[in-house]
């Protein structure tokens, strides 16, 4: 879809979007429209229901006195309460409203709401109609016209038009970042494995990004028998691949590293699941798609910081050289793991990248992220991630950046009590503790290989996947936490000194 920014209006025989407040207050340009149609809009606003609420929509077809096809009213509440998030949702709404009544082209006009400018409240309305359009239609091939959306162009009308692509141009980075991500998910098991996946990451080095990718016998080399074991029943070779963006101004500034599970299909192994919904794990590389879309917007928008994303590619296959329950490996670290369920793996993998990264890098931060657990799914639903960590204050910075970017994280517990939930009787450790805490006993495995750096597990179980649409997210892949992420780095690794 075109988004273009301009001063006045083109489509003129189109659809005009102009907007409204609480307690049926309209903004200048909807005045202005009310007047040309001789008050048919505040006619239609008395004949309605229409209250100027977050949201809410009235249509008007074929105004009379003026050239247009339909002028559309949407409120926007509180003009006080504003925010970059409700301008992404509205864009959002835009998209789905307009896609269902079959419109083409659409003007929007922005008058600058109280407390957010002009050009902020288009770029973001521009932003979130970019990801609630987001469609991944490759695969089909007899889709009738009908079917598919209509809206093929939006014209941001506002004062500061320049302004507003400027900062369109900086979000589209992180939006260009969300929908590869989006991509990757979606894309099915026997595309998207890990030697194919570790081939296309390495194109990102077109944006600046240095790509280093480790097979087999280098990650053998390096002891990594914990991300190895799980990869071993697959006929496709494990992969553990390095983005590097050194972007600070001192060069030598420790990075901040970012960590993904990337089994690109996980069956359970011998340990297998059952058939009904096993198609789903195809997602089982969110957390490592996140970490690919969140390197590729910090690249785009060249921010000043020293960021690595490190994921560990693997598939998660049954076949008679696959892992048993009851093997022993030994991780990187040294500690050794009996493998109790070969469905435990996401864990098995990020101990031996989450001991690399700090082996290798010292970084000043390591953050992961995994659908690791169902038991996520079963605590927090879908609305939020859960944020382990061994850092307060990096957990609260997490937060607070979730909520200004409308990715909800929650705080989740560790402890010693749930440390010893993991003991083994024959080794270090054992993959699994047990029905209860299952998303706690995984966290305080993963704690297990991180040292004193300071550390922050989101698992994305639930969140990177959703089979209900939100409003500026469609059904499916989510592209959580690239957002998010960014955010954080924003607010507190940026800082040059
Ligand atoms: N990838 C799954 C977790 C998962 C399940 C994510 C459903 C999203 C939806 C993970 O590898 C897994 O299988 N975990 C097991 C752990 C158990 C064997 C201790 C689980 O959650 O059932
Ligand atoms: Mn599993
Ligand atoms: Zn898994």
């Amino acid at each position: 879809m075109k988004i273009s920014f301009s001063s006045k209006q083109k489509n003129e025989n189109g659809t005009l979007i102009v907007f409204g407040f609480e307690k049926k207050k309209l903004t200048k340009t909807a005045q202005k429209f009310d007047a040309a149609s001789k008050g048919a809009l505040s006619r239609a606003i008395e004949g309605s229901r229409y209250t100027g609420k977050f949201g809410q929509k009235l249509e008007l077809l074929a105004p009379a006195h003026c050239e247009l096809s339909r002028i559309v009213l949407i409120g926007l509440g509180k003009p006080s309460a504003m925010s970059t998030l409700k301008a992404e949702k509205i864009g959002g709404k835009i998209i789905t409203a307009f896609n269902a009544a079959g419109a083409e082209t659409i003007d929007i006009a922005i008058d600058p709401p109280r407390g957010l400018g002009a050009d902020v409240f288009a770029a973001h309305l521009a932003f979130g109609a970019k990801l609630k359009s987001y469609r991944f239609d490759k695969y089909r091939t007899t889709e009738t016209e009908e079917k598919k959306p209509t809206l093929t162009g939006l014209n941001i009308i506002c004062s500061k038009s320049n302004q507003a692509e400027k900062k369109l141009a900086l979000l589209d980075h992180i939006a260009e970042g969300i929908i590869m991500a989006r991509d990757l998910v979606t894309e099915p098991g026997n595309v998207i494995y890990p030697e194919s996946y570790a081939e296309y990451i390495k194109e990102l080095s077109q944006y600046g990004l240095e790509i280093e990718v480790l097979g087999e016998d280098a990650m053998e080399e390096l002891g990594m028998g914990a991300l190895l074991g799980v990869g071993q029943g697959s006929a496709s070779e494990s992969q553990l691949v390095i983005m590097r963006w050194n972007g600070a101004k001192k060069a030598d500034q420790a990075p901040i590293t970012f960590i993904g599970k990337g089994v690109t299909f996980d069956t359970g192994g011998i340990s297998l699941k059952p058939g009904a919904g096993m198609e789903d794990m195809k997602f089982d590389m969110g957390g490592s798609a996140t970490v690919v879309g969140l390197m590729r917007a910090l690249a785009g928008r060249k921010a000043p910081v020293n960021a690595i994303g490190l994921v560990g590619l693997v598939e998660n296959m049954p076949s008679s050289t696959a892992q048993r329950p009851g093997d022993v490996v030994t991780s990187m670290s040294g500690q050794t793991i009996e493998v109790i369920n070969t469905d435990a793996e996401g864990r098995l993998v990020l101990a031996d990248v989450l001991w690399y990264a700090k082996e290798k890098y010292k970084p000043c931060a390591m953050i992961d992220l995994a659908t690791l657990t169902g038991a996520m799914i079963i605590a927090l639903g879908h609305e939020h991630a859960g944020v382990f960590s061994n850092d307060d204050d990096l957990s609260h910075n997490l937060v607070t950046a979730g909520q200004k970017t409308g990715e909800g994280i929650w705080p989740m517990p560790l402890g010693s009590a749930y440390d010893k939930l993991i003991d083994s009787q024959i080794a270090d450790m054992k993959n699994v503790g047990g029905r209860e805490a299952g998303s706690i006993t995984a966290a305080q495995f993963l704690q297990r290989y991180v040292g004193d750096v300071p550390w922050a597990h989101i698992d994305i179980a639930g969140t990177a996947w959703r089979k209900k649409a939100d409003d500026i997210t469609p059904a499916g892949a989510t592209g959580y936490g690239i957002r998010l992420l960014n955010q954080l780095v924003v607010d507190h690794y940026e800082a040059d000194e």
